[in-house]
C-alpha cells in the first residue's frame, strides 16, 4: 500500500552514511557493510520510484575517502562495478535514467566504461533520475566550475553563472538531504547546491535503511515550511 504523502522533494539527496559502523558492530569487515550498503540503494530508488520521486543523488565516494585503505576503495570500486552490471536491467526495465557527478578519470577504465554506457542507455528516461556522486566534493565542484567559466573568458560571474557549471547544472538543487549514521556534518557534499535545503540525520546505519525509514523521512519533510528568507 502506498500511503500519500501532500508535498514529496522532486530531488532527494543522500549521505549513505554508517555502511563501516553496521560491519564492525557485527564483527565483519567493512567491506561487507559496503555490500549490504547497495542494497539498500535499490530499495531506496524503488521507494523513489514508488513515491513519485524525480531526482534522488546518492553520495557513493569522496574527494575524501582516497584516505582509506587499498582493500576498501577497491572493495566499493568492485561492488560499484557489479552494481552496475546486475543492475542495467532494472535501470532499463524501469525507465530510470542514471547519471553521475564527480569526476571519474581517476577509476578504473572498465568501470568507468560501464558506467558510461549505462547512462548512454538510459540518457531517455526521465521517470527518475539517479544521479552518484563519485569522486565528488562540494569544493572541487565550485572550484571545477569557477575554472571552467575562466576559461571562457568570464571577468565577472553571477551566481547562476556558477550554477549552471556545476556538476548539478542539469537537475534542480536539492530540496531534502538524508545523511544516516547520526553524523551532522556535510563531509563536503553538494555545498553550493545545499544553500536551501531541509536536512535530516535520521540515527540508522544505511544498509539498514529501508521503505519504512524513506517513509518516514517523506513525512518528515512533509511538515517542514521552507520559507527560502521570506515570510508566511
Ligand atoms: C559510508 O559509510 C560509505 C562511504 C563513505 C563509501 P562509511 O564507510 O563512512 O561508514 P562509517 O562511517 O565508517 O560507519
Ligand atoms: C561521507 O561520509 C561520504 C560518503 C557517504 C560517500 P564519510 O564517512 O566519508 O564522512 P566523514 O569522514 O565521516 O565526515
Ligand atoms: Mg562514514
Amino acid at each position: 500500500m502506498t500511503i500519500k504523502i501532500k508535498k514529496v522533494p522532486t530531488h532527494i539527496a543522500i549521505i549513505m552514511d554508517g555502511n563501516g559502523r553496521w560491519a564492525t558492530k557485527r564483527g565483519l569487515p567493512r567491506n561487507l557493510g559496503h555490500k549490504e550498503g547497495v542494497n539498500a540503494i535499490e530499495r531506496t530508488i524503488l521507494a523513489c520510484l514508488k513515491y513519485g520521486i524525480k531526482y534522488c543523488t546518492f553520495f557513493a565516494f569522496s574527494t575524501e575517502n582516497w584516505k582509506r585503505s587499498k582493500e576498501e576503495i577497491e572493495g566499493i570500486f568492485n561492488l560499484l562495478r557489479e552494481y552496475i552490471k546486475k543492475d542495467d536491467n532494472s535501470f532499463i526495465k524501469n525507465k530510470i535514467k542514471l547519471t553521475h557527478i564527480g569526476v571519474i578519470e581517476p577509476f578504473p577504465e572498465d568501470l568507468k566504461k560501464e558506467l558510461l554506457q549505462l547512462e548512454k542507455q538510459t540518457k531517455d528516461f526521465d521517470k527518475l533520475i539517479v544521479n552518484l556522486a563519485i569522486n565528488y566534493g562540494g569544493r572541487d565542484d565550485i572550484t571545477r566550475a569557477v575554472n571552467s567559466l575562466i576559461n571562457k573568458g568570464y571577468k565577472i560571474i553571477t551566481e547562476k553563472d556558477i550554477l549552471n557549471e556545476l556538476d548539478t547544472k542539469t537537475m534542480p538543487e536539492p530540496d531534502f538531504v538524508i545523511r544516516t549514521s547520526g553524523e551532522m556534518r556535510l563531509s563536503n557534499f553538494l555545498l553550493y547546491q545545499m544553500a536551501y535545503s531541509e536536512l535530516y540525520f535520521p540515527k540508522v546505519y544505511w544498509p539498514d535503511f529501508n521503505e519504512k525509514y524513506f517513509l518516514k523521512a517523506l513525512k518528515i519533510y512533509e511538515k517542514r515550511n521552507r520559507r527560502f528568507g521570506g515570510v508566511n
